[in-house]
């Protein structure tokens, strides 16, 4: 009895005898609280506070109204903030190998994204920012992009002399203007806003966060191209992350195990639920590809590798090829 009100005590004040405090991470991301991530973040918060309360505190701040686009990862950097999950489109200036992620057609589908994230090289590249500060902690599901415009897009053509929004990525970028058309990098939360002022006619996206944004209200043209995927690197700023406890750090490391099952088991149906309600509403002009145009487009985007693959690793190309399913 005596011994074990001890260790509380030593647990709840430190060496000079003020009470020690949480450690505190603050988790900033861009997405709405329906998302994938958004539902990912907040249960994270939720699994911390139940096992490690007292001892560890989440704040999350969503819909980027802590740090956006342009200024999460320094933030990251500048331990304003102690994790992020930015899109894999988003780490170009800290590693090229990443941008494997944005190469158009290269993964059928979500399951093949899945089975490339647990093999040998792509888990490697989970450590590809170490160097840079930056530790990558798990891959987290969105889903495969599709097209949205101001017009019916079914040929590569009807591309031609649109803007794209696009995330800052370069290999995006090169992806439209394969298409001759404009690709413009804004940031997430202006995108709405650039969609409505005429300054780009159409983007790419997740189902989820197509119906989140609500773009359908400026572009209601949606293309089930499935072009393309957007999954998230949870990332921590890795002086914070090994700063942790070891004991505490391997807790948490096991709820983010769990966190990652979840979110990467939920994303699919979440995508699915958000595209149903999309082809649903009376404004959306929801358009399939036959196989012969889906096609086109993957011809279209495919010259896109051969640039990129010095770049990224030819390596990495040929494992990420792999994991489709050849039908
Ligand atoms: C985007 O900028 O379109 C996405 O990366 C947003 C997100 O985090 O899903």
């Amino acid at each position: 009895m005596l011994k074990s009100a001890y260790i509380v005590a030593l647990a709840l004040f430190s060496l000079n005898g003020t009470a020690a405090e949480p450690i505190v991470i603050s988790f900033s991301h861009v997405v709405a609280d329906d998302t994938p991530k958004g539902q990912g973040a907040l249960l994270f918060k939720k699994l911390v506070e139940q096992r490690l309360g007292g001892q560890v505190k989440v704040e999350i701040h969503a819909n980027s109204s802590l740090y956006g686009d342009a200024d999460e990862l320094q933030a990251l950097l500048d331990d304003k903030v102690q994790m992020l999950a930015p899109s894999l489109a988003k780490f170009s200036d800290y590693t090229k190998q990443l941008q494997v992620f944005d190469l158009p057609f290269l993964f059928d589908d979500l399951d093949a994204v899945n089975r490339f994230q647990k093999r040998p090289k792509g888990k490697q590249l989970l450590t590809s920012m170490e160097k840079r500060n930056i530790t990558g902690l798990a891959y987290w599901h969105n889903g495969m992009k599709q097209l949205s415009a101001t017009r019916a897009l079914h040929a590569p053509v009807d591309a031609r002399g649109l803007s794209f929004r696009i995330q800052a990525s370069p290999v995006l970028e090169s992806q439209f203007e394969s298409l001759g058309a404009k690709a413009v990098k804004i940031p997430f939360a202006q995108t709405l806003d650039a969609m409505r002022n005429g300054q780009v006619q159409g983007t790419e996206n997740t189902w989820s966060n197509l119906l989140s944004q609500n773009y359908a209200s400026v572009q209601p043209y949606m293309v089930e191209s499935n072009h393309g995927v957007l999954d998230y690197m949870l990332v921590a700023n890795s002086t914070f992350w090994y700063s942790i406890p070891h004991s505490v750090r391997t807790e948490l490391e096991g709820i983010i195990d769990e966190v990652t099952y979840s979110v990467n088991n939920a994303a699919d149906t979440q995508n699915r639920e958000a595209r149903q309600q999309l082809a649903s509403d009376a404004k959306v002009h929801l358009i399939s590809l036959s196989n012969e145009e889906r096609n086109a487009w993957r011809q279209a985007m495919r010259p896109v590798w051969q640039q990129y693959e010095n770049e990224i690793g030819k390596d990495i190309i040929e494992a990420a090829q792999t994991v489709n399913r050849r039908r």
